[in-house]
């Protein structure tokens, strides 16, 4: 709660995250009343038919996504547990933009003085088993790659309704699926030039810091045309 506060205060007025309006106590309990959005992408998906969304949409919350990791990620923190029910869109006019919500997990990966901070050899599992990257699994420090492998399967979920170890029920398992389950099977439904993300990440180092306009280019290159003013399914549908 104190976590999540603070990182919402840091983030304030910031593009994809929720404006916060009072942080504070309140008799015995601790407030944050914030902005209130609209539905979260996971419960978005699972009223589409097949529970699935179209490449054009995923494509756009994609790239919105890459953005809001950008912005988090240079005032130093991650949020580590980036998953479709922590993504969450807006109201009315801004129904077609994307916030991240849910901070309880974050950390800070950069000092104040924008040194990185010491790697711990062994981490504490911290975020979601479905969605984590495989050197999560390893309980390795989390960087900013993490958050993108975590999109990476977010994306992965929406798109094609399902993760591949969806019934897995060892950790271990999933894991080892992680590690060698190819890109073409994670993703059969998008084009094939979106395998460079998948490359481009499994070039990245913990500390490495991502070209995240690359990455954006990548989601931009599965479509014709990205039309941000374009409605989604769901609204058209009005599921
Ligand atoms: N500002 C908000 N406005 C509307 N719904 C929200 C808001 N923040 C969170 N939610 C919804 O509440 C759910 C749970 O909140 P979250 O912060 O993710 O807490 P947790 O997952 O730890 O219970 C989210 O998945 C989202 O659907
Ligand atoms: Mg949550």
């Amino acid at each position: 709660m104190i976590l999540e506060s603070k990182v919402l205060d840091e983030m304030l007025g910031t593009k994809h995250f929720p404006n916060v309006y009072y942080i504070g106590p309140y008799k015995n309990c601790n407030f944050i009343v914030m902005q209130m959005l609209g539905r979260n992408l996971g419960d978005i998906r699972k009223v589409l038919p097949h529970k699935k969304m179209s490449i054009s949409s995923s494509v756009r919350i994609g790239i919105q996504i890459v953005e809001a990791l950008s912005l988090l990620h240079t005032k130093g923190w991650l949020h580590r547990d980036l998953k479709p029910t922590n993504c969450c869109l807006g109201q009315d006019e801004k129904r077609r933009q994307v916030y991240l919500v849910d901070f309880g997990m974050s950390r800070r990966f950069r000092n104040d003085d924008g040194s990185n901070r010491e790697v711990r050899h062994y981490c504490g599992f911290r975020g979601t088993t479905r969605y984590c990257s495989y050197r999560m699994h390893d309980r390795r420090e989390q960087g900013p790659v993490d958050d993108l492998w975590c999109l990476y399967y977010t994306l992965a979920e929406l798109v094609e309704g399902y993760l591949p170890w969806r019934d897995m029920e060892s950790v271990d398992e999933m894991a080892q699926a992680k590690k060698i389950i190819k890109h073409d099977m994670i993703f059969p439904s998008m084009p094939s030039k979106f395998s460079s993300f998948d490359r481009n990440l499994r070039r990245l180092r913990q500390h490495s810091t991502p070209d995240y306009v690359k990455f954006q280019n990548i989601l931009a290159s599965c479509v014709k045309y990205v039309d941000d003013n374009a409605e989604f399914e769901w609204d058209i549908l009005g599921v």
